[in-house]
């Protein structure tokens, strides 16, 4: 099993059927609200990858898949709200209707950054968000998903393609992370 110094899996807060049946619902409405028109699909590196993965097979139309990495300045459970990006989008956003995947919307820093600064002036036909996780009590910016699976407490939570120090990003369920001996 997974073992990151001083932490583990604390519990399951959603099964891997759970998660299933929310990607399905998602893909559903995102269907139902573009009516067969073709998308571009937009994965944040790297946690969105496995949400994405299996996003994509829920819509009903033609999707055009590509990539972001952005990092935010801070620790490791902290955003600094300073996003640079790593990778670049390949295709070009103008005329597209963009759909953004993220894994988790915590501070909401790096998707502000992502749909109104770094797409922003890029003429896309429309940009949407898309996450299986949300934070509102963390929020520090104004945005809210398009499109959100589960609202959840202030937890650290790990799996289904969510890492800390790159670690549990396997785990087929979002389990949220204790400290080993937090009297310690
Ligand atoms: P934001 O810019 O503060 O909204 O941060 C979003 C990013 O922080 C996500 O893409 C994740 O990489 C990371 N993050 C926030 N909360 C968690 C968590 O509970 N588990 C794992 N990663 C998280
Ligand atoms: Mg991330």
């Amino acid at each position: 099993m997974i073992n990151v110094p001083g932490y583990k899996v604390g519990g399951i807060l959603y099964s891997a059927e759970e998660i299933q049946e929310k990607v399905k619902e998602l893909g559903r409405r995102i269907s139902e609200d573009y009516k067969g028109r073709p998308l571009t699909v937009v994965g944040i590196l790297k946690g969105s990858f496995v949400f994405m993965a299996d996003l994509i097979r829920e819509i009903d139309a033609d999707v055009q898949l590509d990539f972001i990495a952005a990092a935010s300045y801070g620790n490791k459970t902290e955003s600094s709200g300073e996003i640079q990006i790593k990778k670049d989008m390949d295709i070009t956003p103008a005329g597209k209707d963009i759909l953004i995947v993220e894994d988790i919307i915590d501070s909401g820093n790096t998707l502000k950054y992502l749909r109104d600064i770094y797409l922003a002036g890029k003429n896309a036909k429309s940009v949407k968000i898309a996450t299986l996780l949300s934070k509102p009590s963390r929020r520090k910016v104004d945005i809210e998903p398009d499109y959100n699976g589960f609202v959840i407490d202030d937890l650290f939570v790990v799996g289904y393609g969510l890492d800390y120090a790159q670690q549990y990003r396997q785990l087929p369920y979002i389990a949220w992370l204790e400290e080993e001996n937090p009297e310690l």
